[in-house]
């Protein structure tokens, strides 16, 4: 199937590592020019490097996805090097575990702010360049987290509320032929769940616990991002879709 990516601006912030920079290669190799936008810059820049080695557009931007200012240098550097932004991929995002009663207010704001107000304000910098060309894709990564997990009420909450914001946006931007839809990934080998403490049982559990019984790949989130942020998805809009190998329906 020819996603009609080809040339088209992506930008997927988080995309330094992980699911991120799995779904900037895709993307690429679909033909989008990507932008890998992170705030770790070794990282960002050894994704883009190598991504340009296989002979992709790539562009990198260094900032941290909840100021404002450096989402709209995101997004000027971004228009200045490929002319435009037509798909934007919501993927920055962290946990920090902990029950209620001590989890620090500071742990709330953090993962909240990276989760939500990150989205949102990459969002709304976009939007001026999608509503003129009358076509856009944005894809936000929610989480099965969003049915709400013990030990991740910040999380939870934040993965949840991007599902409202993707809700929302998805009827306020459609008349402009803008898309937008969230992606709920299951348990995904990835850094940042290898850094988890107990990460071999957490690690056992859900694959235990899936039906397809293994544990995700990043290439496996790739894949539903680049569906839905192309030319065939445009009727697809306000949608939350599940990749979890069947866990979301145990
Ligand atoms: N791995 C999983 O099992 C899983 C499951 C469901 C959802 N998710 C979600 O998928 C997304 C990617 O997860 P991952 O496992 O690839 O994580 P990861 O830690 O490997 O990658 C996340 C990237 O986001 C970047 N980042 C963090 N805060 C940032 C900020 N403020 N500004 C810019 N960049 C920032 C990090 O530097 C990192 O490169 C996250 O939103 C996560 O919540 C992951």
């Amino acid at each position: 199937m020819d996603l009609g990516l080809t040339d088209k601006v992506a930008i997927v912030t988080g995309s330094g590592r992980g699911i991120g920079a799995a779904t900037a290669q895709r993307l690429a190799q679909e033909g989008a020019k990507v932008v890998i936008a992170d705030r770790d810059p070794d990282t960002a820049t050894a994704t883009a490097n190598r991504l340009r080695a296989e002979g992709h557009a790539v562009h990198c931007v260094v900032g941290d996805i909840t100021r404002q200012a450096d989402v709209q240098r995101l997004v000027d550097e971004t228009v200045a090097a490929f002319g435009t932004v037509h798909i934007l991929v919501n993927n920055a995002g962290f946990p920090r575990d902990g029950f209620l009663t001590t989890m620090s207010e500071e742990d709330w704001d953090l993962v909240v702010d990276v989760i939500l107000k990150g989205a949102f304000l990459a969002c709304k910098a976009v939007m001026p360049h999608m509503i003129a060309q009358r076509w856009g894709r944005i894809v936000n990564i929610s989480s099965r987290a969003h049915l709400g997990n013990p030990g991740q009420a910040n999380y939870s909450a934040a993965k949840a509320g991007i599902i409202g914001l993707t809700n929302a946006l998805a009827l306020e931007e459609g008349r402009y032929g803008i898309t937008i839809n969230a992606v709920a990934p299951g348990f995904v080998e990835t850094e940042m769940v290898r850094a988890l403490p107990h990460y071999e049982q957490i690690r056992d559990r859900a694959v235990r616990g899936t039906p397809v019984q293994r544990a995700g790949r990043p290439e496996d989130i790739a894949t539903a991002v680049a569906f839905l942020a192309s030319e065939c998805a445009g009727y697809i809009s306000g949608e939350t879709l599940h990749v979890t190998g069947g866990r979301y329906a145990s």
